[in-house]
């Protein structure tokens, strides 16, 4: 029940109304029994400084940040969290301190983490673009034995390998050609794909690896979470390989934003049971 004393959150971004955010995180306010309501807030690009100077007048407790405003919205906070201050994108920001947060990578290594550990693997992403930006940095922090970013556009792939490397978070990342994923993905502990090969409605996409190219022991996780079990997975599960669903990497930037909003631990097992009635699953 919204009352006189209802602390307000909310997503801008543009567009914004097929979002599963709010139906994510207003159950978890319900279960935790916070009085804090999540709200869309469909902010047209040239209105974005207004978006968040009026947010702050209306004392707004936190805002998540998405597509197209991740990267301008930054111009107007008063600090960074130092990764995401690297990455160069904002997805979370904590108005008490005007402070702009990304928690879409760490989302990806606690989905990972539920199944394995990274310290010391080898991984393996596929693609270079925002989201792999995002997970590349937060991979580096976890201290794998190596990270291979592999993308169709090499060079974008070699920049951000150096922006990684020049982060001394890691020096243990290099890149390829995804032409050649085969047989970097034969000596991977972890795949990771960040492309949106298979995702609705491109279902039937040729997936960027096959079954016969996978081992038992790999764990593979797509961060396309619609379709549930994307191509990619579908022969990852074929190979006898451990599957991670997209779900998850939404379900945890979601729990960690609320963390730096409330304070408080995330109700994941609520959250993810919404997650999946928003979705169908
Ligand atoms: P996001 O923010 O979701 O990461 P993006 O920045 O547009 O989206 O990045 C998409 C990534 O998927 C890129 O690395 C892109 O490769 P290129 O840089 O070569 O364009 C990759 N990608 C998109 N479609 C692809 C496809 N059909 N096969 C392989 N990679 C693909």
């Amino acid at each position: 029940m919204i009352n006189g004393s209802t602390n307000v959150v909310g997503l801008i971004g543009h567009p914004v109304e097929h979002s599963f955010s709010p139906s994510m995180h207003n159950a978890a306010f319900k279960k935790l029994g916070l009085d804090y309501a999540y709200v869309p807030f469909n902010v047209f690009p040239d209105n974005l400084k207004s978006a968040i100077l009026g947010a702050k007048a209306l004392n707004i407790v936190g805002f998540n940040v998405t597509i197209p405003h991740k990267i301008n919205v930054m111009k107007y906070l008063d600090k960074l969290d130092p990764i995401a201050k690297l990455i160069g994108a904002v997805n979370t920001i904590d108005f008490k301190e005007m402070k702009g947060y990304n928690t879409d990578g760490i989302g990806c290594i606690k989905a990972i983490e539920e199944v394995t550990s990274i310290k010391d693997k080898n991984v393996v992403v596929a693609g270079a673009g925002g989201a792999s930006r995002a997970i590349s940095f937060y991979l580096a922090k976890e201290n794998p034995q190596s990270i291979n970013i592999l993308n169709r556009n090499v060079k974008k792939a070699e920049l951000l390998v150096r922006d990684v490397k020049s982060s001394k978070l890691t020096d243990n990342i290099n890149f390829d050609s995804i032409d050649k994923i085969a047989s970097y993905v034969n000596d991977a502990d972890i795949l990771i794909d960040t492309t949106p090969v298979g995702m609705s409605p491109h279902i039937n996409d040729e997936s960027i690896v096959k079954s016969e190219d996978m081992h038992s022991d790999l764990v593979v996780n797509d961060i396309v979470y619609n379709p549930n079990e994307t191509v990619l997975l579908n022969e990852a599960i074929k190979a006898g390989a451990t599957p991670v669903y997209g779900i998850k990497m939404l379900l945890y930037q979601g729990a960690e934003s609320f963390e730096i909003w409330t304070g408080k631990e995330a109700p994941v097992d609520v959250m993810e049971k919404t997650l999946r009635k928003t979705l169908n699953l």
